[in-house]
């Protein structure tokens, strides 16, 4: 099982925080213990699906990075909200919701190795199989740093053309940081587009695995986000091509 997966697109909205909850809860299905991290500091999200209100969400990332308190008190046990099928665990670092916090983080910028050293610590602490790390669209200094720390990233992208040209320039940058293993996600694909000609063309695009390539969903989008995916439809087409993609992750690293 890969420590740290990174789940990252170059543009927003492609469905990052939807795969990696849905991931996640997936691994911890199988027994996993699972730490999920909102490194998406600008515009978090990932606590809504995991149901955790914004009155409970106690210390966040952001105290961590400002000394304010240890990894391990930022982390959430989520696991209660995932239904009864979980065996494993999920704890989530939530990122901050309050407009302050956020401009601060913003404004004055943080100290990334402390980033590191936290995701580091979660994983020794809370004795976890794998971090998974939700991160911001684009390339800004804590997405590169998670980038360059993964064994796995998962990019995902949409098949759409501004997707493409974003993706390969993360492409080019993780080869650059020398991750150990990228795989991509095709998300949001419309029914007449053919699933084998969408997952042909974006390997030989790319040189890299296409880990799966789920349809757009009415299901998901009426979901809004209000829950993990899985855990609501789970005899779901996106929820067979999800699972796949969990298996896939822990035959790699
Ligand atoms: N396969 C799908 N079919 C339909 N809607 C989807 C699908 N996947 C995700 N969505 C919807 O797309 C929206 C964006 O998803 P999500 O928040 O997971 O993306 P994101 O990449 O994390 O966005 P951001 O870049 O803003 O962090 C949500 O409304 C979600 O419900
Ligand atoms: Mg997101």
């Amino acid at each position: 099982m890969p420590k740290i997966v990174s789940v990252h697109s170059f543009r927003g909205g492609t469905g990052k925080s939807n795969t990696t909850a849905n991931v996640a809860t997936l691994l911890a299905v199988r027994g996993q213990r699972v730490g999920v991290v909102d490194a998406d500091i600008a515009s978090p999200g990932i606590h809504i699906l995991f149901g955790l209100e914004e009155d409970k969400m106690g210390h966040s990332l952001n105290d961590y990075l400002w000394g304010k308190c240890d990894i391990q008190q930022t982390a959430h046990d989520v696991t209660a909200n995932l239904g009864n099928d979980v065996k494993g665990r999920v704890f989530l670092v939530p990122s901050s919701i309050k407009a302050g916090e956020i401009a601060r983080v913003l404004r004055e910028g943080y100290d990334v190795g402390l980033l590191n050293d936290g995701f580091r610590d979660l994983i020794q602490t809370l004795e976890l199989d794998v971090l998974m790390i939700d991160t911001h669209p684009g390339l800004n200094e804590e997405t590169l740093l998670s980038i360059a720390i993964s064994d796995v990233l998962l990019i995902i992208l949409r098949p759409d053309q501004q997707d493409y040209q974003g993706t390969g320039v993360t492409v080019e940058v993780a080869r650059k940081l020398s991750v150990p293993c990228m795989m991509l996600v095709v998300n949001k694909v419309p029914a007449a587009f053919p699933t084998d000609e969408v997952r042909a063309r974006v390997e030989q695009a790319y040189h890299a695995e296409v880990a799966a390539v789920l349809p757009h969903s009415d299901e998901m989008m009426a979901l809004a986000s209000a829950g993990v995916f899985v855990t609501r439809y789970p005899d779901h087409p996106i929820t067979a091509a999800l699972k796949q993609v969990a298996e896939r992750l822990s035959r790699s690293g």
